[in-house]
């Protein structure tokens, strides 16, 4: 165990600098810890290790939703486009929700590049390593293509949609919506409608229902990149928040319930322990096979998504699958 301070029992561990604290993090690692059942937020696994992790899960055999979702945007954006009501001499606004490296999005952007039509790309992502991996990408691909990329929390940017009146089309691939349960997932998609205007649009990114066999081996995958990724948000504790968490005492424990459609991604403690954090001066004990839950991954179908979306103001007016349906990126109007 990578001891920060010397424990015994559930004596408090030394305070950290506070100046050295992300607040945040520290707050919300506390409410998670100290619940029952224990759970950390998703929105933190992407350090600049994470998002290298991410990037290295799209790339995996049995991560078919990278493949499944380029497919869709290689072969039918101009139905996509015709779908979103945009073209050639519409002006708009392209926003893209914790858009990652970029690299499904580029094959849209190819299309609108060809077609000249006219428009602002505007990515929003949480990590700068994976804004820093877009604009890298974008240039490698577009080499003339101007963004205005934005770093922060999607759920705090929603505001800013607002603020000017040109046309929207917001971008929200990759099934993000599926890390949110269903509630939160309507509170968002009715955030998202508040902030726009009647006929802008949202382009969702889902994963569909479909058999365990398929679904699990994306979360746990014969190399182990889905484990470290889980795992690297201990790590980012004890770097960050100063505790000492022992990464071989967790082992990564993804479920998936195909009647229930959502997959949910564990680490579980495989002996009873006390890890201390010091940014928060707490000790937190842990049961033998005691679990954190770290992450959902909701698979839908056309009667889910419609529920969710009921009394948002989003409508869903389309659907483009691919080749094994595995897949779906519905358009959505606002009302
Ligand atoms: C699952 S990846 C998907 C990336 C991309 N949309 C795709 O389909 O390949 C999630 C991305 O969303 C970002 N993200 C997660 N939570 C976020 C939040 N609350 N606000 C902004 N970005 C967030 C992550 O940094 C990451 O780049």
């Amino acid at each position: 165990m990578s001891s920060a301070s010397p424990k015994s029992g559930l004596e408090t561990p030394e305070p950290m600098q506070a100046d050295h604290i992300n607040e945040e993090f520290a707050w919300e690692v506390e409410a998670g810890l100290t619940a029952s059942p224990k759970r950390l937020s998703s929105k933190y696994f992407y350090d600049s290790k994470g998002s290298a992790l991410f990037a290295q899960i799209m790339d995996l055999p049995e991560y078919y939703l990278t493949d499944a979702e380029l497919e869709i945007l290689k072969e039918q954006s101009p139905a996509i486009m015709d779908r979103l009501g945009i073209y050639r001499e519409t002006p708009f606004e392209l926003v893209e929700l914790g858009a990652g490296d970029g690299v499904k999005t580029i094959e849209l952007l190819k299309h609108l590049e060809a077609g000249d039509y006219r428009y602002r790309y505007v990515p929003i992502d949480i990590s700068q390593q994976a804004l820093n991996q877009l604009e890298k990408n974008i240039r490698a691909a577009l080499p003339n293509k101007q963004i205005q990329p934005k770093k922060g929390d999607y759920f705090k940017k929603l505001g800013e949609l607002s603020d000017s009146d040109t046309p929207k089309v917001v971008l929200f691939l990759g099934s993000n919506l599926g890390n949110m349960k269903d509630d939160r997932a309507h509170g968002f998609i009715k955030s998202l409608a508040d902030n726009l205007a009647p006929g802008d649009k949202l382009l969702l990114g889902t994963d569909l229902m479909k058999d365990a066999s398929i679904v699990l081996p994306a979360y746990n995958d014969s190399q182990g990149v889905t484990r470290d990724f889980n795992l690297n948000l201990l790590e980012r504790i004890n770097r960050e928040l100063g505790a000492d968490f022992d990464l071989d005492a967790f082992t990564h424990a993804p479920e998936y319930d195909e009647k229930e459609g959502i997959t949910k991604s564990y680490l579980r403690s495989e002996k009873d322990q006390e890890v201390s954090i010091r940014a928060i001066g707490k000790t937190i004990p842990f049961q033998r096979h005691e679990k954190i839950h770290t992450e959902i991954s909701r698979k839908y179908n056309d009667a889910i998504l419609e529920d969710i979306c009921r009394g948002t103001g989003m409508k869903v007016i389309g659907k483009f699958t691919d080749h094994r349906d595995y897949f779906a990126d519905y358009v959505l109007e606002k009302a």
